[in-house]
């Protein structure tokens, strides 16, 4: 893969929240997303996190009714409908107190990019979920004593598209769809908040 390749890669795996549902997510994908997460960088290489893969189709559905898509736009306009939703979860486990919050976080924030870009190279979209019933999830991942669910990811194969567009004329980074039901998400420019030398300084 040359740089060009890359950077298309990184632009265009975004945050997809609609999906084919009649297609898994392949063993071949799987297998690569697994050793994505195996090659992550983390604080001391003490390789904290745990990981639950979810397919089973009664088991994604179960996982499912504890997430909630799309703050940012009208209830239930971003939530995917019957026919359109992930197919697998990967679940991100980890110990309370073992490594300072900030760390374990970073830890966490490299495995996901790591594990949604192996997908996406095989054509996988992904949707990283924060807002989520934890408690819920954890009873059906039989998540044990001690171990604290951090996020889950959702996986399939994209429904819809998603566009890059710079902020709004009032600066709104806010995400939104069009009638179709693609996405569009606002980035900043470079200059606004890369600097060089010296914080705020462009030379
Ligand atoms: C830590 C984290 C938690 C997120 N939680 C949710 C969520 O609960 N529901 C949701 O629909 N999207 C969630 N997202 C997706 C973000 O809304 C999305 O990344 C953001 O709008 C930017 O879009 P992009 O990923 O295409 O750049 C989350 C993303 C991250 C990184």
């Amino acid at each position: 893969m040359d740089s060009a390749e890359m950077m298309k890669l990184l632009e265009t795996r975004r945050t997809y929240r609609r999906f084919d549902e009649t297609r898994p997510v392949p063993d071949e994908a799987v297998r690569d997303m697994k050793a994505a997460l195996r090659l992550s960088s983390c604080s001391s290489n003490r390789q904290l996190l745990r990981f639950v893969f979810v397919r089973d189709p009664e088991k994604v559905k179960a996982v499912f009714a504890c997430t909630r898509w799309a703050a940012m736009l009208p209830e239930g306009r971003g939530t995917p409908g019957e026919g359109q939703r992930p197919v697998m979860f990967a679940a991100l486990l980890f110990e309370e107190g073992k490594i300072p919050r900030w760390m374990l976080d970073t830890d966490a924030g490299i495995a996901l990019s790591n594990l949604t870009l192996a997908a996406w190279t095989h054509g996988i979209g992904s949707c990283m979920l924060g807002n989520i019933d934890r408690e819920g999830i954890s009873r059906i991942l039989k998540v044990p004593e001690g171990m604290t669910l951090h996020t889950v990811t959702a996986f399939g194969y994209p429904a819809h598209a998603c566009h890059i567009v710079p902020p709004g004329p009032d600066g709104s980074l806010k995400y939104y769809m069009d009638e179709q039901g693609d996405f569009y998400v606002p980035k900043r420019e470079e200059d606004e908040f890369i600097f060089a030398e010296e914080y705020g300084a462009h030379r």
